[in-house]
Formats: C-alpha cells, sequence, structure tokens
C-alpha cells in the first residue's frame, strides 16, 4: 500500500488493517449472580468476565471507553422486547448499538449494550421496489445486496457505520443532491419502547413518532428493530470524478462552490478533503448519477471557474463507485470489520452564501497547524439539492438551508497528555469558529460531548417538538444518554 494510499484510506477512517487495541476494563458494575439470567434471552450475553469482553467493547473510536455490565446479542424482536422489559425492572439502563460508529461511544453508554447484529434481514420486494433492512446491517453489505437486484439507497461511505444509528441522525453520502439523506428515504420503522412493546411508525401510525426518528431517533425513543427502506433502481452507470487542487488556491475553489453550489446539478454529489499534509493537499471526489460524457459536460462550467491541476472520470456501477470511495477492497466493503482508532471530530454547516474567505483561510491555518501526532484533516461535503427540497419541519432533520457541512477530524496518536492537549486545542477552536463565523447549525452524527447548545445546533427549531413526542413516547426517559431529546 503507497503513502498516499494509507492516506486516503485514513482519511475516510478506514484504516485497512485490523488493530488490536487493549482496553483496561474494570467493570463498575459487578454483580455475583448472571443478571439478566431470568430474563429470557435467547441471544448471547457478554459479561466483563468473558474473554470475548474486551473485543465486544471495542468499538470504532477508542478515544472513548465505557464498562457496561452487559451486551446482549439480541437474536431476535423478542429479544429486544425482553431485554428492554427486564433492564426496567432491574433499574438497569440501556443503550442500543448497530455500527459502533458513534463518535462519543454513546452506543456502550448504558448498564447493558443491547447489540442489533443479528437483525439483520435484507428483504427486497421487487414489485413496490421497497426492502425490509434489518437494525444490525453495516451500509457496505446493504449496498451490496440491493445492488444484486439492481437496487441501493443513500447512504454514506464507509462500509462499516451500521444502517441505525447513520438513518436515524440523517444519513448523508455521495448520492444525496440526488436521493437525499438516508432519513428521507425510509418508509416505516419498527421500534421497541421503553415498556418493551413493539410498535409501528410510519405515515399513518404513530405520525409524530416517524417524524422524530427521522433526524432525532438514536436510543430517544427505543430501539429500532427494522427499517423499510424506498429503493432506488440504479442507473446503468455512475461516473465517479476526482479533481485535485493547489492547496494555495483554495479561495478559487470556493467562490466556484458559493456561486454554482445550490445551482449545479443534482446528478452530482462532492465530498472534498482539505488536508495540508497530504501529497494531495486539496482533493474533491464525487460521484454523477449517469455516463462520463454528460458527468464531464455538467461539470465544465464548475471546472472552469474551479480551476483545478487534474481531472479524472470513472464510468462504473454504483457498487463500484461505492468501493472505490470506501478506499476499502471489495471484500471488506461486502464484510467490514472494526478499525478502532483514537479521534475527535467537530462539525459545522454552512449556510448560503458560505464561509468568507477568512473562514476559510481559518481552517486551512488549523489543519496546517496541529501537532504532528495529532494530524487533522477537513472534509467539506456539498448539500443542496434533494436535501433542501425537504422542508426543515418535515422531519427531525432540520438542516435544509445548508451549503455545505465541514467536518474538521482530527486523529490522535500520541500519549494521553498530547492527545488531551489535542483534543482541547480542537474544542477551543471550534468554539471560537462558531462565534467568529456566526454558524448555528451541528450535524448530530457527528455527535461531540463537548458542543455548547446542542440542542439548537443539531435539532434547531426542532427541537420543542422533538420534547413533546419523547413525552409521548418515553416519559420516564428510559432511553437516554448525555445528548439524547
Ligand atoms: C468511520 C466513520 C465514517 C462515517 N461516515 C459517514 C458518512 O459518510 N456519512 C454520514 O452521514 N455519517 C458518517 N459517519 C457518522 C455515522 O453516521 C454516525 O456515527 C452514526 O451514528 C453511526 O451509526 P452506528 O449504528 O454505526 O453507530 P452506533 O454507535 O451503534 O449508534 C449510534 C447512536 O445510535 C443509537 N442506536 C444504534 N442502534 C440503534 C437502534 N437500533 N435503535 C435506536 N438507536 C440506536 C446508539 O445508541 C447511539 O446513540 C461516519 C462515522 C464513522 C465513525
Ligand atoms: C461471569 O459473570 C456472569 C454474570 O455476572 C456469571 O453468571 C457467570 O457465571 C460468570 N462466569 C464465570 C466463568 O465466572
Ligand atoms: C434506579 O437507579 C438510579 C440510578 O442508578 C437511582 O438513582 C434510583 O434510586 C434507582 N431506583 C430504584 C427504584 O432503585
Ligand atoms: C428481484 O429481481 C432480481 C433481479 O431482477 C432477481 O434476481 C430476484 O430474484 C428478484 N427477487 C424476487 C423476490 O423476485
Ligand atoms: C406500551 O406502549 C404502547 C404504545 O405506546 C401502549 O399502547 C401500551 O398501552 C403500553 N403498555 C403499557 C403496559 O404501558
Ligand atoms: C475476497 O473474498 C473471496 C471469497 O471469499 C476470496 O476468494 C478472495 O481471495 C478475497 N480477496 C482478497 C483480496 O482478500
Ligand atoms: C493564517 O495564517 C497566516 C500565516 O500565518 C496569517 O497571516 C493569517 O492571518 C491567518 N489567517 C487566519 C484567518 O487565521
Ligand atoms: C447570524 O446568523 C443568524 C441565523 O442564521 C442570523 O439571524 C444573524 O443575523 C446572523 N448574525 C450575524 C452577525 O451575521
Amino acid at each position: 500500500m503507497s503513502e498516499s494510499m494509507f492516506k486516503k484510506v485514513f482519511l475516510r477512517f478506514c484504516l485497512l488493517f485490523l488493530l488490536i487495541i487493549v482496553v483496561k476494563t474494570t467493570p463498575l458494575k459487578k454483580s455475583k449472580k448472571n443478571i439478566l439470567e431470568s430474563c429470557h434471552i435467547k441471544g448471547q450475553i457478554v459479561y466483563p468476565n468473558n474473554s470475548k469482553y474486551t473485543q465486544d467493547v471495542t468499538s470504532e473510536n477508542t478515544r472513548v471507553t465505557f464498562n457496561p455490565a452487559a451486551i446482549v446479542y439480541a437474536s431476535n424482536v423478542e429479544d429486544v422486547q425482553n431485554t428492554v422489559k427486564c433492564a426496567k425492572s432491574l433499574n438497569l439502563t440501556i443503550t442500543a448499538r448497530s455500527g459502533g460508529h458513534s463518535y462519543e461511544e454513546y452506543s456502550i453508554f448504558g448498564d447493558i449494550v443491547l447489540d442489533v447484529t443479528n437483525l439483520n434481514q435484507i428483504d427486497i420486494n421487487n414489485n413496490t421496489k421497497t426492502a425490509v433492512i434489518g437494525s444490525g446491517n453495516r451500509l457496505g453489505p446493504i449496498y451490496y445486496k440491493l445492488s444484486q437486484d439492481g437496487f441501493f439507497i443513500p447512504a454514506g461511505s464507509c462500509p462499516s457505520v451500521g444502517i441505525s444509528g447513520h438513518a436515524l441522525g440523517g444519513g448523508i453520502g455521495l448520492y444525496a443532491r440526488k436521493f437525499g439523506t438516508a432519513s428521507d428515504n425510509i418508509l416505516s420503522i419498527d421500534i421497541v419502547n421503553a415498556n418493551g412493546s413493539l410498535i409501528t411508525a410510519n405515515a399513518n401510525q404513530n405520525e409524530d413518532l416517524f417524524y422524530a426518528l427521522r433526524g432525532g431517533g438514536s436510543n430517544s425513543y427505543g430501539v429500532v428493530t427494522s427499517f423499510t427502506f424506498k429503493l432506488h433502481p440504479t442507473p446503468p452507470k455512475v461516473t465517479s470524478f476526482k479533481f485535485q487542487y493547489d492547496l494555495s488556491k483554495i479561495q478559487t475553489v470556493f467562490n466556484a462552490i458559493n456561486k454554482l453550489g445550490l445551482t449545479i446539478t443534482d446528478d452530482m454529489t462532492f465530498s472534498m478533503v482539505m488536508d495540508p499534509s497530504s501529497d494531495t493537499p486539496l482533493e474533491l471526489d464525487g460521484v454523477y448519477q449517469g455516463i462520463k460524457k454528460n458527468a464531464q459536460k455538467d461539470l465544465e462550467n464548475f471546472i472552469s471557474l474551479s480551476k483545478p491541476t487534474s481531472t479524472n472520470f470513472f464510468e462504473e456501477s454504483l457498487f463500484s463507485s461505492v468501493v472505490r470511495w470506501s478506499f476499502e477492497s471489495v471484500n471488506e466493503t461486502m464484510k467490514p470489520t472494526h478499525h478502532p482508532n483514537k479521534f475527535k471530530a467537530k462539525s459545522f454547516l454552512i449556510k448560503p452564501p458560505g464561509l468568507s474567505s477568512k473562514g476559510i483561510q481559518s481552517i486551512k491555518n488549523f489543519t496546517s497547524k496541529t501537532p504532528k501526532d495529532c494530524p487533522t484533516f477537513a472534509i467539506f461535503d456539498l448539500f443542496g439539492g434533494a436535501i433542501n427540497r425537504v422542508a426543515a419541519d418535515e422531519t427531525a432533520f432540520v438542516h435544509r438551508n445548508i451549503l455545505y457541512g465541514i467536518q474538521l477530524y482530527m486523529g490522535l496518536n500520541g500519549d494521553s497528555t498530547t492527545n488531551k492537549k489535542c483534543v482541547d486545542q480542537i474544542n477551543n477552536f471550534g468554539t471560537n469558529y462558531q462565534k467568529s463565523f456566526n454558524i448555528t447549525n451541528s450535524y448530530q452524527n457527528y455527535i461531540d460531548k463537548d458542543l455548547d447548545n446542542w440542542q439548537t445546533r443539531y435539532y434547531g427549531s426542532n427541537y420543542q417538538k422533538l420534547v413533546s413526542v419523547k413525552k409521548k413516547f418515553d416519559p420516564d426517559n428510559f432511553f437516554h444518554f448525555p445528548q439524547s431529546i
């Protein structure tokens, strides 16, 4: 693997090799007997004394560790119901876990982790163009399985991300400007609520819950067991594209984005990475829904204004575009594994007309100056198109007037003192940045325990309604974590 390839891979957080991280566990709640023995759970239960425990409690971001008293691998919906009822009767808290990619590891925050990995059905209905997708599926296998039948759903680019956390908080990827967020494509949700009942939320039943789950659904209202998604037929070909830019001319690129970003064809979505320490310090990667000739034509104006130093177009199948931008092998995309590493990230969602040149310069300066042990890069995701055509109050996903999102992502490779200093540095930068440039919105899927006013930043004017739905469906706040509704 070349160094630049390694960096690319690291850029998208999907390290190619599995690091074995040893997490020191000092279980907080030791209990002499099997606390869940009378719960009628058929699936496996892993306690801290199990040799699997350390590995099973290690999720994606090892900056954060919690020590749950048990991990329950639900084998079916009944197991979910019984675990909820039993935990409630034992006065224990639960957090649901799907892909384990929460940036703050909120899926292992509870006394009991209710892992839904084995709720992994993908049942496609060719006639209605819908699929029932179990809440434990990962994005890679979903893309793969749907592609076998000529379908896809729009979602993010990392194959190991779980569908539940992802779609319940929005879900943005390289198909979003044409097809919306993952949450926008949900037709119905089955969920086990706080009293252990399995209920359905869609446009006809529990509409208020359906609204709340599409954007504000992570572990606040219940444990989702399955989603019904609207499917899209895969186009015969899509065109992936990759443009390189001279970092010193970044303002030229943003002038083009600010001018064309909201009017450029919905057929394309892109994500641009700024990583000053890389040999490709400014690279834009995207997918166009159509053949290469049309992609080149529709992007002509953007190219002539933004002035890339090189352009590449790759006409390919939709699934190949998924594999390409996962920076993983086909096998890893189809059957993803965890890649534990330490990181901290910040999210800023930018409204039109875009940041001033000072705002861009300031991000560039920050990413250029962070210590070697804390390599930091920025990812800019173009919004607009179908994402912005949904009204802000139609679902809990409020971010409908955004031009582009910025994610500032810091790897933490130093000792604990260095890492802490680095985290303080990125936190301070984030706070000042929001103030200086009047940035109000942050993306709830890049969840950040150090964010101020998270209620408003994640949910805006939808927050009050989310609270009232919470009162109705989980009045005792059984489902909670530090940033739950
Ligand atoms: C490497 C990486 C790449 C990413 N790429 C993208 C991207 O391209 N686009 C994008 O939009 N986002 C991306 N994200 C963010 C991702 O969407 C969120 O981290 C998401 O919450 C992860 O979902 P999960 O199921 O994997 O995580 P989990 O940690 O399992 O869950 C996240 C939250 O959802 C809750 N939850 C999990 N399962 C259920 C359930 N069944 N019912 C109710 N609540 C549940 C958990 O309790 C937790 O609060 C990425 C994250 C990482 C780490
Ligand atoms: C591990 O802990 C569980 C629950 O506390 C208990 O039921 C089980 O007997 C323990 N197993 C061993 C091998 O000690
Ligand atoms: C339940 O647990 C909470 C927190 O651990 C505690 O404050 C509360 O008193 C407990 N309630 C009962 C009925 O035991
Ligand atoms: C749906 O269509 C695909 C592709 O045409 C086919 O392989 C699959 O068997 C069909 N499934 C059903 C249930 O008809
Ligand atoms: C549990 O919740 C469901 C759905 O909200 C409700 O119909 C039912 O009455 C509740 N059951 C109990 C025992 O509270
Ligand atoms: C991918 O998986 C297939 C089938 O399991 C296997 O034959 C092949 O060797 C794998 N390829 C790589 C590169 O690991
Ligand atoms: C960025 O850094 C340059 C060089 O150190 C400095 O001149 C400039 O004022 C900085 N700009 C911002 C917005 O921080
Ligand atoms: C900051 O943003 C808010 C909301 O977008 C807007 O109402 C306000 O006028 C802005 N303030 C400044 C100083 O730009």
